[in-house]
């Protein structure tokens, strides 16, 4: 099975996860990018079994309402069981990073008012230690230079997606180089920076469930 197979498989297992817990009434909160956009193909089977739709992006919510799924201004909702995204890296404690996509922010103010933030993913996104993706980290643009500097003495090698401006109206900086043994610990350092929206970090609310597909099937994994 290649990659989009193996994505398109784990997308159609959370619609069934999902479609499991929902009811008439519930709202779902939905992600950003490939994996997810699986995902959202998906829920169009189950359209008539629930009420509406968050999104953590424009691209998204623009595939959700083509597919005839009403998608929620998040102001007008004030809980909702899942959220179902992607991510770039998930090490064993179930910490992420996301935002190759440049949707961070949103994914993390979408994931921050769900119940449970359940993880989809190919096996290749599994790591040890994560690091190898670059981290993004969401900048005010005029702090491009000062927030730089303050993340390479962190240690990190911070280079500018040049061309790439967030739904915020923001920029993106791909922080290379870490080796994230304390996930915890450097999302906060990261977010004190001044300057820094977001950073792609999800360890401080991290992923409650993960499911991930190989060339075997989907494996459903807790955290502890
Ligand atoms: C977007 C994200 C995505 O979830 C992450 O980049 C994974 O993307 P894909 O499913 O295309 O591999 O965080 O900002």
């Amino acid at each position: 099975m290649d990659q989009n197979q193996l994505k398109r498989l784990v997308g159609e297992a959370a619609v069934d996860y999902v479609a499991a817990r929902v009811t008439r009434d519930s709202i779902i909160g939905v992600g950003t990018g490939s994996t997810a956009n699986c995902f959202i193909d998906g829920l169009a089977r189950i359209k008539d079994r629930f009420a509406a739709a968050v999104s953590s992006s424009e691209a998204s919510s623009q595939r959700l309402a083509a597919l005839g799924i009403r998608v929620l201004d998040l102001n007008d909702v004030s809980e909702f069981p899942v959220y179902v995204d992607g991510a770039d890296e998930v090490d064993p404690g179930l910490h992420a990073i996301k935002g190759g996509g440049a949707a961070l922010t949103r994914e993390k103010i979408v994931r921050s008012v769900a119940q449970e933030f359940v993880c989809i993913a190919d096996a290749s996104k599994r790591v040890p230690v994560m690091g190898r993706f670059p981290l993004p980290v969401e900048v005010i643009p005029m702090a491009r230079a000062s927030v730089s500097r303050a993340l390479r003495a962190l240690g990190g090698d911070p280079r500018w997606r040049e061309g790439v401006v967030t739904d915020n109206g923001n920029i993106i900086l791909d922080v290379h180089g870490f080796s994230i043994t304390d996930p915890v610990g450097l999302e906060s350092e990261i977010d004190h920076i001044a300057g820094v929206v977001t950073n792609g970090l999800f360890a401080r609310r991290a992923v409650d469930v993960l499911l991930v597909s190989n060339a075997e099937g989907v494996e459903q994994v807790k955290r502890s």
